[in-house]
């Protein structure tokens, strides 16, 4: 099975970004969190920011959006060169129509769910998408606890993914991915991993995407 690991670059050394993603290059794609203080309490990269960085990644991007507003401004994250882009299903009232746009701008599309939105809601959408996220903290801040009550949804989310057969979506997990958290989430089934503090506060952030990525291959 491939596993794909996404540094998220939300609680690396801002003032020195360009280093800062240099440093996890070994990985396979850069989770880029954007926030915009509405849909949760704290604000990240702006879209010309979110610009910038895409621009000068030496490796493709997984924008990550959490705002109020993916209907309207999703699809600039797609334009601006994102390779994939995951927006909230919470915050969204027209998936289909964001997925459309998505595509139609050229980049994968993703969709996210909260710890306390069920699987049931985002089930039917499956099959029109490149990626579901199942989200294991609460969206909003780096470093948090890993929700092991969470498992259970990605093994649910799994398993409906298992039967299809055409383009499946891969499954990503985010929050609280770490040494002693991703072999518990890549058993429960998912193949996509996001770690933020795991890979930043480690000495060597590249020796700590090996591990994450032989931990999760076992
Ligand atoms: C949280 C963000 C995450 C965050 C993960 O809302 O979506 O991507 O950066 O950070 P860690 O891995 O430290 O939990
Ligand atoms: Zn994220």
């Amino acid at each position: 099975m491939a596993i794909r690991i996404c540094p998220s670059i939300l609680n690396a050394d801002h003032s020195r970004l360009a280093e800062e993603i240099a440093a996890v290059a070994t990985s396979d794609l850069l989770h880029l969190d954007v926030m915009d203080n509405i849909f949760v309490p704290n604000q990240t990269f702006t879209l010309d920011e979110s610009r910038e960085i895409i621009a000068s990644s030496p490796i493709p991007v997984d924008t990550h959006l959490m705002i109020a507003d993916p209907d309207l401004r999703a699809v600039h994250y797609a334009k601006a060169g994102s390779a994939s882009v995951t927006f909230h299903l919470e915050a969204s009232a027209d998936p289909i129509g964001t997925i459309n746009q998505l595509r139609s701008a050229g980049s994968r599309v993703g969709i996210a769910i909260k710890p306390n939105t069920p699987f049931e809601n985002v089930r039917a959408l499956l099959s029109e998408i490149d990626m579901l996220l199942v989200m294991t903290v609460e969206p909003g801040f780096g470093g948090q606890k890993f929700m092991s009550d969470q498992l259970p949804k990605i093994e649910e989310a799994h398993r409906a993914i298992s039967k299809i057969t055409v383009k499946r979506p891969w499954l990503q997990v985010d929050g609280g991915i770490s040494i002693e958290t991703i072999a518990l989430a890549a058993r429960a089934g998912a193949d996509t991993f996001v770690a933020g503090s795991a890979i930043y506060r480690a000495e060597d952030p590249a020796e700590a995407i090996r591990t994450l990525r032989e931990l999760a291959a076992q």
